[in-house]
């Protein structure tokens, strides 16, 4: 397709303002998916993306569309919504000239709808500003246009007004985007360059890795190099995602499609690199994305230890399709041998902790998440902490924590509710700003430890579910941190230290000594459990001891009954850890580690 004929474009909006439904309209529309073979979100291809209505990965699509006799062939790439996707946003971004910005008119404007909108400015897109669900009872589209027009600078009459559920003005989307986004621009004559917006693996046909072609042209069977690592693939095939793979003669400029080299893992072909070809390549590579950095740390045991293995192969294969998943064999005394894995954030944990116990059917214990911290000793050697119980001992002069700059939307009434929670969590305040007479913007500058727990729930709860968030990373700050350890009869178990701020170290302390004490059965001896900061014990309790006869219920000389009796009990044991000479049960160390 010549380049003044195609437009490439992204959906944007707020998590649940409708960008799947919209996409779904546009297939069917379209024609690419019809009536018989179309299902809701049609591109959210995993089972989770689906049973919990969000979309991970990002999709394109390729899609015709005809205005005034002539047909155009619109890329559309639909793009996560949450928090912890926005690298993916950002690398869709790239790949397109317009965006579709989505706002639900019965919610306005939220968090991610601003993080968006400004990712989208960044990359100098075109943006149609577009308010969803005006079939809704409580849509306000007048309202909503009017604070859309300010924030984007246009008129209110310029936002569309669509309802994804329904097709209502669809189509006049579709004519829009054709008239407004602009036509890739690239040079058809010099060595190829095109984009890696994202690679998949698939279980039948090895990587697929999706491009957008800048210049030039890239043909099957030819031979390209990666540019990153100079690494050089045979083209099996090329083509677009219409959105059942139609493999094509090429891709020339401004065309988006996938290739498949017979590459075996992702991270051979990865996003941001440039492909070129091989006999002719090109001298300068395009500019690439930022690596997705993990950013919260949680350990994963099997709760079985003979899992070991399978979860290994498992986390093997998840990687192949999830570049920004990271981890490492630890082992930890209370739950044995595991990883310490490292994540974009708490959804990304939790879904790939989903993803390993239901599609590779493993029974997982994650320990608390943390972050990342840096500790300089006295001496000046640095530190990278990503497992609490290795915060080193000794001298330290000084310890850094990463902080975000987050943003909140919500109702005015609820500014006192919110400054108080960010208070709490150490927060300070970068400024202030009303979108509206009742709705304002609120930037603060947090940890991102204090973030990583409960934070989200904590702010829904005391907005009563108005308020949206939206964090970028920025950078770190030094923190008077400190290193609480649990111990068990003079013994630290692991998995139970945690960093905390010095000022939250106590109730740390108290809490989880509380909760061991009802969970750790008595023993023959009494067992103290402590909290220790270094030496100091700053909260302790106390399990007393019992002496516990199994045999004293048989009465009588039953001998056979008696082994039994004791044959249950080693059963039993076998699920029991030592930490020292204290038995726990695994399910006591599970239980104090679920939150509550
Ligand atoms: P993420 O992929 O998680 O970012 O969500 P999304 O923005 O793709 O939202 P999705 O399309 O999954 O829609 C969220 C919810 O809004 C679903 O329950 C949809 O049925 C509903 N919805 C979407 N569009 C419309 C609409 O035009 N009208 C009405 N009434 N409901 C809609």
């Amino acid at each position: 397709t010549a380049p003044e004929l195609i437009r490439n474009f992204s959906i944007i909006a707020h998590i649940d303002h409708g960008k799947s439904t919209l996409a779904d309209r546009m297939l069917q529309l379209t024609g690419v998916v019809d009536q018989r073979q179309m299902r809701a979100q049609y591109l959210d291809r995993m089972d989770i993306e689906r049973e919990r209505g969000i979309t991970i990965k990002s999709q394109a699509v390729r899609m015709p569309w005809e205005e005034e006799g002539v047909t155009y062939a619109l890329n559309m790439i639909d793009t996560p919504g949450h928090v912890d996707f926005t690298y993916e946003v950002s690398r869709s971004l790239a790949a397109c000239e317009g965006a579709v910005l989505l706002v639900d008119a019965a919610q306005g404007i939220e968090a991610q709808t601003l993080a968006n909108l400004y990712l989208a400015m960044e990359n100098e897109l075109t943006i149609i500003p577009v308010l969803n669900k005006i079939d809704l009872p409580a849509a306000q589209p007048e309202k909503y246009a009017e604070e859309l027009a300010k924030l984007i600078g246009c008129e209110p009459e310029d936002c569309l007004k669509v309802s994804g559920k329904t097709g209502m003005g669809v189509d006049a989307l579709l004519a829009q985007i054709v008239k407004q986004v602009p036509a890739p621009v690239g040079d058809p004559n010099a060595p190829a360059r095109a984009m890696i917006f994202d690679s998949v693996y698939d279980t039948y046909r090895g990587v697929v890795t999706y491009v957008r072609v800048i210049d030039g042209m890239l043909h099957p069977r030819e031979r390209i190099t990666l540019m990153s690592t100079k690494t050089q693939h045979e083209l099996l095939e090329i083509g677009v995602s219409s959105p059942e793979p139609v493999p094509t003669k090429g891709l020339g400029v401004g065309e988006v499609g996938y290739l498949i080299t017979g590459v075996k893992d992702v991270r051979q072909s990865k996003v941001g690199d440039t492909v070129t070809n091989y006999a002719k390549p090109a001298t300068e590579a395009l500019e690439g994305y930022r690596e997705p950095l993990p950013m919260v740390f949680s350990g994963l045991y099997p709760i079985d230890g003979s899992d070991y293995g399978p979860l290994r192969e498992a986390l093997d294969k998840l990687k192949l399709s999830d570049a920004a998943l990271v981890y490492e064999p630890e082992s930890s005394v209370a739950l044995g041998f595991g990883f310490r894995c490292g994540f974009l954030g708490l959804l990304h944990l939790e879904i790939v902790r989903e993803r390993l116990e239901r599609e590779f059917n493993l029974d997982l214990i994650s320990t608390a998440p943390n972050v990342v911290y840096e500790v300089t000793m006295d001496d000046n050697t640095q530190i990278t902490v990503t497992n609490p119980s290795e915060f080193p001992g000794g001298k330290i002069n000084e310890v850094r924590e990463p902080i975000v700059k987050a943003t909140m939307l919500a109702p005015a009434e609820f500014i006192g509710a919110i400054m108080e929670l960010c208070q709490e969590r150490r927060g300070s305040l970068r400024g202030m700003d009303y979108l509206s007479e009742d709705r304002v913007e609120m930037r603060y500058t947090l940890p991102l430890a204090e973030i990583v727990f409960d934070f989200f729930d904590q702010l829904k709860s005391r907005t009563r579910g108005y308020a949206s968030l939206d964090y970028d990373p920025d950078g770190d700050q030094v923190a008077n941190l400190v290193k609480v350890d649990i111990l068990l009869q003079g013994e630290p178990v692991d998995a139970f230290s945690t960093i905390v701020h010095a000022d939250k170290a106590y109730s740390y302390g108290v809490m989880m000594t509380g909760k061991l004490r009802k969970l750790i059965p008595r023993q023959q001896f009494e067992v103290p459990i402590q909290a220790a900061i270094g030496a100091r014990i700053i909260a302790r309790e106390n399990i007393s001891a019992i002496r516990k006869d199994v045999l004293a219920k048989c009465y009588g000389g039953d001998i056979s009954r008696k082994r039994k009796l004791l044959e249950r009990q080693k059963e039993g044991k076998k699920r029991m850890k030592m930490v020292g000479r204290v038995e726990v049960p695994q399910e006591a160390f599970i239980a104090a580690l679920s939150s509550d």
